[in-house]
């Protein structure tokens, strides 16, 4: 199989910024305990934009970012859990706002917070099939609408946001060798579906996910090393899903990973689940911290459980 790379990558957060303080106005909590405990200071919450604007915003950014238009885009996942409608989905609102060809796969994929790692597999897999050799990958989320604000310890954590990757599939370049693993389980994570009506808030075993994310990065990244064969030291950047500073702390620790070697933006975007791995991605380009040539290991978990692991380089 021929693999993918990224070709640029763009952004869009909210404009409006929460902070610790404000939040410690309307819940019992404090900036104290949310930065010793999370390592988040702020979160952005949506309030004009809406979830289409993100992705689209984003996926503009993206695209001029790699130089390459619309039409030349052969498929567009979005990973997501909070599009505005279930029908249509958000890739085929976005298809409409970016004039995207009518001739191609737009749809959405729910891997939770490994979203965008289990769409960036699922994109490798579609380019190959398909004559045009560009791809859209976005991460984008509206979790302040699923916020309970009588459960202090999930309404601190998560905010809003979208990245997105346009990618390239070449023959002779390597597969991204990603690595990808479920589990199901509907009581350490959910978000209710039609089931349950309007009233449908994150609910999380915050403790056991801490767990299970301690447990599951160490093994993705094992994987990824193992089935690519190379070691800790042949990683340029090392990019982990933004859900607790403290486990990311954790596991640099024990792979004795320096501090130029990984990017933690948490402490300004809290948790913002597929969009929280792209948005790291967006930041590292811009700040030239990675680009042509970088080898970064990329590693997400999250709910259904989901895990995934992958080497994405940059064209
Ligand atoms: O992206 C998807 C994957 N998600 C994750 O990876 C999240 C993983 N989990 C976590 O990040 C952490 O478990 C949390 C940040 C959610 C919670 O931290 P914790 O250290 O596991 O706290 P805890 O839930 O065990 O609560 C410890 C104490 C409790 O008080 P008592 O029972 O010891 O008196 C809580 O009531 O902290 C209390 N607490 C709070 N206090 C002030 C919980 N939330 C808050 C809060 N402010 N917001």
């Amino acid at each position: 199989m021929n693999g993918i790379k990224l070709k640029g990558m763009g952004r869009c957060v909210p404009e409006k910024i929460v902070t610790n303080q404000s939040l410690a106005e309307i819940v019992d909590t404090s900036d104290e305990w949310i930065t010793s405990r999370t390592g988040i200071q702020r979160r952005r919450h949506c309030t004009a934009e809406t979830h289409t604007s993100l992705c689209a915003d984003a996926a503009r950014a993206a695209l001029a970012r790699s130089g390459v238009t619309p039409d030349q885009i052969g498929a567009c996942i979005v990973a997501t859990v909070t599009s505005n409608t279930l029908v249509p989905s958000a890739a085929c609102l976005l298809q409409r706002e970016l004039g995207l060809p009518t001739d191609i796969p737009c749809f959405d994929l729910n891997a939770a917070c490994t979203g965008f790692l289990f769409a960036l597999h699922t994109m490798e897999c579609l380019l190959n099939a398909s004559p045009r050799k560009f791809g859209l990958v976005v991460g984008c989320e509206v979790l302040s609408r699923l916020i309970n604000w009588e459960d202090r310890s999930t309404c601190i954590l998560f905010g809003d946001g979208a990245g997105a990757a346009v990618v390239e599939c070449r023959a002779g370049w390597p597969s991204i060798g990603a690595v990808l693993g479920t589990r199901g389980d509907d009581e350490l994570l959910r978000v209710p579906g039609v089931e349950t009506g309007p009233r449908n808030f994150i609910s999380m075993e915050g403790t056991k996910v801490f767990k299970f994310a301690v447990e599951i990065v160490p093994w993705c990244m094992d994987w990824v090393l193992q089935k690519a064969g190379i070691t800790v030291d042949d990683v340029d950047f090392f990019v982990f899903h933004q859900a607790n500073a403290r486990i990311i702390d954790l596991v640099v620790r024990k792979y004795r990973i320096p501090p130029e070697k990984y990017y933690k933006n948490i402490a300004e975007y809290g948790n913002t689940s597929a969009a929280s791995i792209p948005l790291v991605l967006s930041e590292l380009q811009d700040l030239g911290r990675i680009g042509p040539g970088s080898r970064i290991l990329a590693v997400g978990f999250g709910g259904g459980l989901t895990w995934g692991g992958a080497l994405v380089e940059f064209a």
